[in-house]
């Protein structure tokens, strides 16, 4: 499926981390489910009923791919209401046992905005360094966390670089130490497996725009027992954690998303390991100075992120030249375009400095994404390359 521009050029999207496009299969769900349960599943007439019905179907089939319990899923509005929910309700419900919280450094902007804002609120967090590859020292862990540790959030693969952190070791250490750990796995959900009890979580967040699903649909995981207080209130909705009417089509699609997403993992993991390994390759071979971000050993089949040195500053301008070729890729300061295009934090915690980290040149592979497409890439990134260098 190749969209198309409005004077119909052919879009090469390979921005699939910042969201994907719905699998038209989705999209005919929602449609459908938005015509027959429109219905607010709290009502208790048969159209409610019948949206409850669906809600509760969909919470059943999402617990299943996650390895949870049905009660343990509450849907939210994103991922970023879901991080939030996790690291403030918990923070909140907990606070009589210890004010202390651990997040890693290159945590997605909600959950380090979240961090920074409950410290405005009495809370002491602990931004825990990366090294070069962007994993956490888990040793280093285990020295910051102590008596009143109460949470402690690592995200499962990283949206910038790829890396897939040792979740499961960290989800271990907190369970010995009686502190809940919350995970991010927004990026890795649909693409690698993702099991809460396997990795160890006490919660874990997801997201359907990420995966071919609508937006302005995710969940957390929130195990049994988990306690949390709830930042909305109102008609209790959720079991009372998270009030609002349920976005029942969104919920449908979402899940649905999920459904493929990980029916498809396995060949899709073989699909993109292989574009990913070719892309690398090519640019290798063919660009002058190109050097790669994250780790090349546990990452994400579907994220490559490099810069060219010498050409760091040209990461913007690289952006655009591709945009006007009709290819669709991220740059180190557009991920933080709300910034006001600030370096990458993610890069520059990897040991980047500020100039180096605005160039780096994000590519996120979806399942709609073609050979073809990175070809394409390929070949406009080269020439765009050679054209600008002489510059320099
Ligand atoms: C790792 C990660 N966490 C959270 C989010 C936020 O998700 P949403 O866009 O659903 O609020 C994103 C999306 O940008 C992400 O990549």
């Amino acid at each position: 499926m190749m969209p198309l521009q409005a004077d119909h050029k052919h879009i090469v999207y390979l921005d699939n981390a910042a969201t994907t496009c719905i699998d038209p299969v989705v999209a005919g769900l929602i449609r459908e489910a938005g015509d027959e349960f429109y219905g607010n599943a709290s009502s208790l007439h048969s159209m409610g009923t019948m949206a409850h019905e669906v809600l509760e179907q969909s919470r059943i089939k999402l617990a299943s791919l996650l390895g949870a319990n049905p009660s343990e899923i509450i849907f939210t509005g994103s991922g970023t209401e879901s991080n939030n929910l996790a690291l403030k309700g918990v923070a909140f419900a907990n606070a009589y046992k210890g004010r202390h919280i651990v997040v890693s450094a290159i945590e997605h902007d909600c959950i380090l905005r979240a961090a920074r804002w409950l410290e405005t609120q009495g809370f002491f967090v602990t931004f825990l360094p990366v090294d070069q590859e962007g994993f956490i020292d888990v040793s280093a862990l285990e020295k910051v966390i102590n008596s009143k540790t109460i949470l402690v959030s690592v995200m499962h693969a990283n949206n910038e670089i790829g890396t897939i952190q040792p979740v499961e070791e960290i989800g271990r250490i907190c369970r010995e130490r009686n502190i809940y750990f919350h995970s991010d796995a927004c990026q890795s959900f649909g693409k690698i497996p993702v099991n809460v009890h396997t990795l160890f979580t006490d919660l874990l967040t997801v997201n359907s725009h990420k995966l071919h699903g609508p937006k302005g649909v995710g969940a957390l995981y929130l195990r049994n027992g988990v306690a949390i207080e709830p930042l909305l209130h109102g008609g209790g909705q959720e079991r009372g954690i998270r009030s609002s009417t349920e976005n029942i089509p969104g919920i449908i699609g979402f899940v649905k998303a999920a459904e493929i997403a990980c029916r498809e993992m396995e060949a899709e993991m073989h699909r993109l390991t292989g574009l990913q390994e070719r892309i690398i390759s090519t640019l290798s071979h063919n660009i002058e100075g190109v050097y790669f971000n994250g780790s090349l050993s546990s990452r994400l089949p579907n994220n490559i992120n490099f810069c060219i040195e010498g050409m760091e500053g040209e990461g913007m301008r690289l952006q655009l030249m591709l945009d006007e070729a009709g290819v669709c890729v991220s740059t180190g300061s557009a991920c933080s375009s709300n910034d006001g295009g600030n370096p990458s934090h993610v890069l520059q915690a990897i040991g980047l400095n500020p100039f180096q980290a605005r160039g780096g040149i994000r590519l996120s592979l979806g399942r709609f994404s073609t050979q073809k497409d990175t070809d394409i890439f390929l070949k406009i990134i080269i020439e765009t390359v050679k054209q600008l260098k002489p510059i320099f």
